[in-house]
């Protein structure tokens, strides 16, 4: 399914109906592996195309995307940050991994948070989000392990990390539940997993908050980055990614307990966290 030209409401409720389908068949194994698709956006395509895709759009982007970041909300990305670091409940000498970590924002804020006793991990599938992450942290002398993979398939023990972590990640991954489930099994037992994303917005400011994505959003990365498509796949990817409610269930089915969730800005992001007993 690929929309072109301006995007209308009615476009946008069929979207709505499709990633509900999309993610009751992710959830329930419902088709064969074959036949298997997935979102792209908006977008349906081959589960098997979708992490080239993405990561096709982060290599594109990798040397704009803080100041981007930046740009596309105002700043507040740092708050939202912060917040997330607030939720996880790591102190001096925890065990923290953060997955698709990027450029490394939410690794420095943890750095800060564990000092010299305690071991963060800064994980990407995307090397150039990576690369960009490891200079940034070498020119603010931190120099912690850096380690490419995916969500999907950890490279780490079971029950190590006091902490895990994805900042705005979770949407761009293939099979949401079986990331969810890796970071279960990594985290040891009476540690935490925070996943930062963004969410469904407070109904009234909806159509506003459409405007801003598919007008502003592609338009600033245009001018900014020189990529228009992939600032609109970001927009997009928003739109078809899980509400808070269907988050928390995918958390659940995943093994967590105690799993909460906090809106911020109007649940133009939200904090989910969850704890594994
Ligand atoms: C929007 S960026 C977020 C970067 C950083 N966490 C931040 O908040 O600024 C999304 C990141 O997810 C990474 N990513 C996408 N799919 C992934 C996967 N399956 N495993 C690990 N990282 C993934 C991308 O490469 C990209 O760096």
């Amino acid at each position: 399914m690929k929309l072109t030209g301006r995007i209308t409401w009615s476009a946008l409720n069929k979207m709505e109906q499709a990633v509900d389908k999309l993610h009751r068949e992710e959830m329930t194994g419902a088709k064969s592996d074959q036949t298997k698709t997935t979102h792209f956006g908006f977008q349906e395509v081959p589960e098997s195309e979708k992490s080239k895709r993405v990561d096709d759009v982060f290599s594109s982007v990798a040397h704009q995307y803080d100041v981007m970041n930046d740009l596309m909300s105002g700043g507040l990305h740092r708050l939202w940050k912060r917040f997330a670091v607030q939720l996880s409940g790591v102190k001096t000498g925890s065990r923290v991994l953060d997955i698709a970590g990027g450029t490394g924002d939410l690794s420095k804020l943890f750095l800060e948070k564990i000092g010299p006793d305690g071991e963060l991990w800064l994980t990407d599938i995307n090397l150039e989000m990576l690369s960009v992450g490891r200079d940034r942290m070498m020119d603010a002398g931190k120099l912690p392990p850096v380690c490419q993979c995916d969500a999907e398939s950890l490279p780490y023990p079971d029950d190590y990390f006091d902490c895990v972590t994805v900042a705005f990640g979770l949407r761009n991954m293939t099979h949401k539940t079986r990331a969810l489930k890796e970071m279960h099994r990594v985290t040891r037992r009476g540690g935490r997993v925070i996943v930062l994303e963004f969410s469904k917005v407070w109904k009234p400011l909806e159509k506003f908050y459409d405007m801003y994505s598919f007008k502003l959003i592609p338009l600033l990365g245009k001018l900014v980055a020189k990529d228009e498509d992939s600032y609109r796949y970001l927009s997009e990817s928003i739109r078809m990614h899980p509400g808070q409610e269907e988050l928390a269930d995918m958390f659940r089915e995943s093994g967590f307990e105690r799993v909460d969730y906090f809106n911020l800005a109007a649940g133009v992001v939200a904090a989910h966290r969850g704890l594994k007993v």
